[in-house]
């Protein structure tokens, strides 16, 4: 079954309903596992010593691993006690005044109009936005950053030609350096003057009297980069075309506001926007009765595992359960940093746009096509109000 082709990602469940069924552990490529059941997907998430995150280093033309995610234990420990002061619940609370600001902000520019690129125009700036504010960049540097980050993670996409082509490893390797020189620079600015955000925290962070060195520090605003504007950004898509497709559900919303934190929650474990983690086994090991060889690459199939009905006894869209443990954020170890604030940010977006939009649908031409891995769409057209269009009335 094609699980990465273009329709498995635009709607993967009927997939994964699939895998599942095949599951728990199948055979990927000439070297590699995909894990598909719940069960098998937190022994992989919880056991680091055998499925390294370290391993996996390479991919995105970095230097060096990023941190906290390709480092395996003790060492991931540690950056995550220095780490996850920054990104805690009482930090994120502090910014949601600003947050709100902005999401109005944004739907300002276009919620008089009949029709929106979410995409270009609510979905890539509202998280971009939030980065910038709180590691401390200067906002007109948005279109660079979402250059580096779209030829880090796509460069495919940008040079239009198959990955490994060496004219887009080419590119990777480009503006991986470009990273590197313009964090090297606010890092530099830092250093000089240090002033209340992120990069400057970064700097004088300490855990058992250790500081995070000048290459760790830019180790960690390069995966920031990628894991804060791509991720929360792919969520709204997937978010904002469910409920089009599903105008009870946005009714529900709309009619109902505090059901959001839950519709938050369920649209996560639905969509699971990241679709996957990656690891290789370093030993010997037995996974769902299949034998595991160091080396092996081990693909946890996280949007499988939380559609699995063996332990989610209704894995169908729900907005009422009491108990949401889905791994939408991964996790073991290396659970999202930056869940509380993709929380709040989701939270407030649809908040804020359902008071001000409560009508919307796809347009009736709109031509959906979501990236495989982090499930981002290139662009989502909207009509707003109650015109006619493709959406209205096919829930
Ligand atoms: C809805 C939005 C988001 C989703 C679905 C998401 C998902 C994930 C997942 C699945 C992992 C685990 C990766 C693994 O185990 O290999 C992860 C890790 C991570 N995420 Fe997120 N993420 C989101 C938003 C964010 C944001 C906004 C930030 C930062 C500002 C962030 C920073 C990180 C970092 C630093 C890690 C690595 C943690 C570690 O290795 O210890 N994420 N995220």
């Amino acid at each position: 079954m094609a699980w990465t082709a273009p329709s498995a990602t635009r709607a993967p469940q009927p997939t994964y309903q699939q895998l599942l069924e095949w599951g728990p552990v199948l055979p990927s490529g000439t070297d590699g596992v995909v894990v598909v059941a719940r069960r098998e997907v937190d022994e992989v998430l919880r056991h680091p010593e055998v499925y390294s995150s370290a391993l996996t280093v390479g991919d995105l033309s970095a230097d060096r691993p990023l941190i906290p995610l390709q480092v395996d234990p003790p060492d991931q420990k540690k950056y995550r006690k220095l780490l996850d002061p920054l990104f805690a619940p009482h930090q994120v609370k502090r910014l949601e005044p600003s947050i709100t600001a902005l999401a109005h902000e944004l739907i300002d520019g276009f919620a008089h109009h009949d029709e929106v690129d979410l995409v270009s125009q609510f979905s890539l700036p509202f998280p971009s936005q939030v980065f910038l504010t709180m590691l401390g960049l200067p906002l007109d540097d948005l279109e660079t950053l979402l250059e580096l980050k779209e030829g880090i993670i796509r460069p495919h996409v940008v040079v239009g030609k198959p990955l490994r082509h060496p004219e887009v490893t080419a590119h990777q390797e480009q503006t991986a350096r470009r990273i590197y020189a313009y964090f090297e620079a606010h890092i530099d600015d830092r250093g000089a003057e240090r002033r209340d955000d992120v990069l400057s925290h970064l700097l004088d962070a300490e855990v058992d009297a250790d500081r995070l060195s000048h290459e760790d520090v830019l180790d960690v605003c390069f995966l920031l980069l990628i894991a804060g504007l791509d991720t929360v950004a792919a969520s709204l898509e997937c978010f904002f075309v469910h409920l089009a497709e599903h105008p009870e559900r946005r009714r529900r919303i709309v009619d109902d506001p505090s059901t959001i934190p839950s519709v938050v929650e369920e649209l996560l474990r639905w969509e699971t926007p990241v679709m996957l983690v990656p690891r290789v086994a370093t030993r010997d090991a037995v996974l769902g009765g299949c034998p595991i060889a160091p080396g092996t690459a081990v693909l946890a199939l996280l949007g499988a595992a939380n559609l699995d009905g063996d332990v989610a006894a209704s894995p169908g869209v729900c907005f009422d359960r009491d108990v949401n443990r889905h791994l939408a954020f991964g996790g073991g170890i290396h659970r999202c940093l930056g869940s509380h604030l993709a929380r709040v940010e989701l939270r407030i977006a649809l908040e804020v746009w359902h008071e001000r939009i409560p009508e919307y649908s796809l347009a009736r031409d709109a031509d959906l096509t979501f990236s495989f891995g982090v499930r981002a769409a290139e662009s989502v057209r909207l009509v707003l109000g109650s015109a006619t269009s493709a959406g209205r009335g096919e829930g």
